[in-house]
């Protein structure tokens, strides 16, 4: 079942409502669900940064909605350097996340086919391609979340990490998509949800999914993590990924790596949810993607509350790289790879074929 709300939509034109794109304020959950409209491509790119809307593939699709409705206001006079100027304003709004790029790059692609075309076939072509991008990002979540479910034991407590639900995605989620598809399947599931510090995607939006799911979850703060696994508490982890590299090793919410070292001293598996297209073959390990830093605020204050003294230095990674040694299995939407990984990963990705039966 797809979730009750949704992160983001695209509204089609029609006697006298623009075109627009459709989110959810994230920064408001779990206390206020807000909708907001975006008419222009500037507030869809502002959202992205603002992270309105925020979680790899979501922030693709927004691009891609962004870019469409950039095309509504380009002049017909303007040339393809003007929509690439448009592309560098998305470009720029997140650095980790691949599939901000790998979107973006599917507009430019249309739009260089089509350009010459004229404004009204141009417009209509990217609004497609914008909407098959997004329902093959649901797609992609529902199969991997079939794949994944298969690796989830009857009964189980899971550790996850930041959301990477419906709200992260076009809609079901990959590594809550997983937990959704075993809760499905009648698996008898417990997770854990450790806070996310800075942004609180945890405690604010993984919890708030899960509950309104009626999936049980326990909110734990992030420096639990060890303890509850010392003491047997959880069976496996899973976790999302803004970017996998071609060796397998994951950039992820900042605390990734440390849920995954602990993971490997208790011999817990430790599960990524990765669809391909958060994959970049183009980078070769973890140390070639960029990581995002962000505002000092995040750190000195929640909410409007201070916590901490006014102008002590603060370092903001928003994510950190988990070495691939560390993962027991990507779980993609063409099937579930192992290590080797510079070996499975193009595999799965290139080939479009599972490159392992699923295992458990
Ligand atoms: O900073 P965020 O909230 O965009 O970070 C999100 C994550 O780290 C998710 O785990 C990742 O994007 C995968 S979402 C399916």
């Amino acid at each position: 079942m797809l979730a009750a709300f949704f992160a983001i939509r695209w509204q089609t034109a029609q006697a006298g409502r623009p075109a627009a794109v459709i989110m959810l304020d994230q920064r408001f959950l779990p206390t206020r669900e807000l909708y907001r409209t975006y008419t222009h491509y500037q507030g869809v790119a502002r959202a992205i940064r603002a992270m309105i809307i925020r979680g790899a593939p979501a922030i693709g699709v927004a691009a891609a909605m962004g870019l469409a409705l950039g095309a509504r206001q380009l002049k017909t006079s303007d040339r393809p350097a003007t929509f690439d100027r448009l592309c560098r304003v998305f470009a720029a709004t997140r650095p980790t996340a691949v599939n901000l790029f790998w979107a973006i790059e599917r507009m430019r692609g249309v739009y260089a086919e089509t350009h010459a075309a004229g404004r009204t076939r141009l417009c209509e072509r990217l609004e497609h391609e914008a909407l098959a991008l997004y329902a093959e990002d649901i797609e992609a979540n529902r199969r991997l979340g079939r794949y994944g479910a298969a690796l989830i034991p009857p009964r189980a407590s899971v550790l996850t990490h930041c959301n990477a639900g419906a709200l992260a995605t076009a809609g079901y989620g990959t590594a809550l998509g997983v937990i959704r598809a075993a809760w499905e399947q009648g698996k008898h599931l417990s997770v854990y949800v450790p806070e996310t510090r800075p942004f609180l995607q945890g405690a604010r939006l993984t919890a708030w999914e899960l509950s309104k799911e009626g999936i049980p979850a326990t909110l734990i703060t992030d420096n639990m993590v060890g303890h509850f696994m010392q003491k047997g508490a959880i069976d496996c982890a899973i976790v999302g990924t803004d970017r996998t590299a071609a060796n397998g090793d994951v950039a992820n919410k900042i605390g990734t790596y440390t849920s995954a070292v602990l993971a490997a001293r208790h011999e817990l598996p430790f599960y990524v949810a990765a669809p391909t297209t958060s994959v970049d073959l183009a980078c070769p390990s973890g140390a070639h993607i960029p990581i995002e830093e962000r505002a000092a605020r995040e750190v000195t204050h929640i909410f409007r509350q201070q916590i901490a003294p006014t102008d002590i230095p603060v370092a903001n990674p928003a994510f950190d790289v988990t070495p691939h040694p560390l993962v027991s299995a990507i779980i993609t939407e063409r099937g579930v790879v192992r290590a080797p990984y510079d070996e499975s990963l193009p595999r799965v990705v290139r080939a479009g074929q599972p490159d392992t039966a699923v295992s458990s």
